[in-house]
């Protein structure tokens, strides 16, 4: 992964601007998951760690404009750009990183360039969808996966694709890998949203609703409810709950086992993706690190 560190801080460099230097600088880093998926899928060839790079910094550019729209003050524990520089800051560092990425990209095989470019597209457009989505109760699951997929799932999946790409193996094996390794990652990630606390997560509780996102386990409970109580689930989205509507979000979820049901079907997108790879023991392995963060 240095390798990976190295060229970031090169393309960084290369910007010549301290004012971006000292911003990146502030960024967290994070899991660092698209790169390392590169560095697996093609850990022998010369540009792959360029390639994680583009990726990573196209990855933190899309944060740094999610972060505004979603009027976010934190990132991975830390003040985001926008509450410690303002959104104009945020938004013109985004673009940097962005356009800096896509200067390295065309470098790149045609495929593995529009592999990657037309990710961002579908990133942004999954961004759009997330956002309307949000001023309604979405209780359409395909819709609700469907935004998810372009949302979170197409930079993986495009990172999977272009590095098996790189080192001639099969890319519509890795690409369906990574693609549903990005859907079972987001699901599993709005199951912690209910179930850990808010130490843990840095943030309250059931946020995810209060921000007017109905993800899946929210969905099956629409779907189980009688008229009186979906009257009142629906009555909560988007809004503050007291403790009481907390307690009975939670108990009706147990009820109806719609945790477990957004469980089940993120073990079954790991499934597919283990068996699609099943040879790739380090592919398989970071299915099951991510599958095991859940309960
Ligand atoms: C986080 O979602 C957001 C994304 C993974 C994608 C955001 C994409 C864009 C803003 C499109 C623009 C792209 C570029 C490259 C400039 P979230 O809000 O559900 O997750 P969070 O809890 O991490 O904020
Ligand atoms: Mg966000």
């Amino acid at each position: 992964m240095q390798r990976v560190e190295d060229q970031i801080k090169r393309l960084i460099e290369e910007c010549d601007y301290d004012e971006v230097t000292r911003l990146f600088a502030t960024l967290k880093g994070g899991k660092r998951l698209r790169a390392k998926l590169i560095l697996k899928i093609a850990p022998k060839h010369k540009d792959a760690p360029l390639l994680a790079a583009i990726v990573e910094l196209i990855h933190a550019a899309s944060l740094l404009h999610d972060d505004v729209i979603d009027d976010a003050m934190t990132r991975r524990g830390e003040a985001s750009v926008n509450a410690t520089d303002g959104s104009k800051t945020a938004v013109m560092l985004g673009d940097i990183l962005y356009s800096k990425a896509f200067t390295e990209l065309v470098s790149f095989d045609k495929e593995v360039a529009q592999t990657i470019a037309s990710s961002v597209t579908a990133l942004s457009k999954g961004e759009m969808m997330d956002v309307q989505m949000a001023e309604y109760f979405n209780a359409d699951e395909q819709r609700y996966l469907d935004m998810l997929y372009l949302k979170t799932a197409t930079l993986i999946e495009a990172a999977a694709k272009a590095s098996a790409f790189l080192a001639g193996k099969n890319t519509q094996k890795h690409a369906l890998y990574g693609r549903n390794l990005g859907l079972s990652f987001q699901i599993i990630d709005d199951i912690l949203d209910i179930t850990a606390d808010e130490a843990t997560l840095g943030k309250p509780a059931m946020n995810d609703y209060v921000e007017g996102k109905c993800t899946l386990p929210y969905i099956y409970l629409y779907q189980e409810l009688d008229d009186t109580d979906r009257t009142r689930l629906l009555a909560l989205h988007g809004k503050k709950p007291t403790n009481e509507d907390l307690l009975w979000m939670r108990k009706k979820m147990k009820e109806h086992k719609t945790v477990e049901k957004s469980f089940i079907l993120a073990q079954e997108l790991s499934n597919e993706a283990k068996n699609a790879l099943q040879e790739d023991e380090d592919l398989v392995d970071i299915l099951n690190t991510m599958i095991k963060r859940s309960y």
